[in-house]
């Protein structure tokens, strides 16, 4: 058993729906602003109480029931997050715990916004040395805990979710290729700017919120996207039209659209979830898979690109055939 593959897959996103509508009661905006400038109409929002693992569980129940797995076959928990229910235990022990799992190892990946692109790498990694053969794999999120309700440039962008894969051990390639990146010099162009140990006081006093020089990003985050596409076709050998799907990570759809126009490919085979629930971070690449999936889109033996950029910055992309 040389390489992984995605057996199945799991969704979840909260109850609680916030539209444009919704926004343009709290801030000075409009919904045609938000359509035209990001694509996004509403978002779900979890509950007061409602946790990231609490959203997690969910998903991770629902990759496991659609693979027909109990909790006993997982032998690697991998946990993509950027908004953990504690600062410790992790999220993927906290799950774990709750899925009656005991002994396998279990740990928190954080890469922002390409947080499921790096956990499904290291969870594909730990299959192929042999060190995993049942690996849960989850990328969840509740950013509404770090949103400033009152700053119009970055609330209406985000929102709550979870999206799980189940990877296993096979004699076919699913994971073809995983391709990281990341670079530190651009952390003040994303960040919450305070935390357990770097100004502690603003964590304390609920002020640690997402502050983005949006037009900034907006940038690199096409070109850098653009590059990446090129550096996964070359290291595979395979030519643009060999992909079937592009399942990008949900934070503009004018970003989406010029990372598709870049592969030729038209928008009917592009995953496009931004518009139902905003940019959902580390769960926008698994939520879309399992929508897609889900609704009959997605089929066995499609050549899958999915890849992302957000905050550190990290980007990176993952060739799968499904
Ligand atoms: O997931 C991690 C990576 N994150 C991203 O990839 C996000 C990347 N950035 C973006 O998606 C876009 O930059 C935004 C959607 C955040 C902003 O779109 P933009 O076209 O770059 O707008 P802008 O920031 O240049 O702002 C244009 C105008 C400004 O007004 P002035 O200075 O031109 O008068 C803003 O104040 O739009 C104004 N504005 C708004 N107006 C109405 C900013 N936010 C809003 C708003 N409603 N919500």
């Amino acid at each position: 058993m040389k390489f992984s593959r995605i057996a199945s897959t799991g969704g979840y996103l909260p109850e609680k729906i916030l539209t444009n509508a919704d926004l343009e009661r709290m801030v000075d905006t409009t919904d045609a602003w938000i359509r035209e400038r990001t694509g996004i109409e509403k978002r779900h929002v979890a509950l007061d109480g409602q946790t990231t693992v609490d959203l997690a569980e969910q998903a991770a129940r629902q990759a496991l029931a659609d693979g027909g797995f109990s909790p006993g076959d997982i032998d690697l928990i991998v946990f993509a997050t950027t908004t953990p229910d504690r600062v410790f235990p992790s999220c993927a022990c906290l799950l774990q715990q709750r899925l009656d799992i005991h002994g396998c190892a279990a740990f928190d990946i954080q890469a922002v916004c390409t947080g499921f692109v790096y956990a499904l790498s290291v969870a594909d990694k730990f299959i192929r040395t042999g060190a995993a053969r049942r690996a849960l794999v989850i990328g969840a999120e509740t950013l509404s805990r770090i949103v400033d309700w009152s700053d119009r440039s970055t609330c209406v962008l985000f929102g709550d979710g979870a999206g799980a894969v189940v990877l296993e051990a096979s004699d076919e390639a699913g994971i073809l290729s995983s391709h990281l990146h990341a670079d530190g010099q651009y952390e003040s162009l994303l960040t919450v700017p305070a935390g357990v140990s770097d100004h502690p006081e603003r964590l304390r006093a609920g002020d640690a919120f997402i502050e983005m020089k949006g037009n900034e990003v907006f940038k690199m985050a096409v070109n850098t996207l653009g590059r990446i596409v090129d550096e996964t076709l070359d290291a595979s050998g395979l030519d643009k039209s060999a992909i079937d799907w592009l399942v990008p990570h949900q934070a503009n759809t004018r970003i989406i659209a010029a990372t598709a126009r870049k592969l030729d490919l038209p928008m009917e085979r592009v995953v496009v979830t931004v518009d139902r629930h905003g940019n959902t971070s580390a769960a926008s690449i698994p939520l879309a898979l399992d929508v897609a999936v889900r609704d009959g889109r997605i089929r066995r033996g499609d050549m899958l690109l999915m890849e992302a950029f957000g905050g550190g910055f990290t980007w990176g992309s993952v060739l799968v055939r499904f």
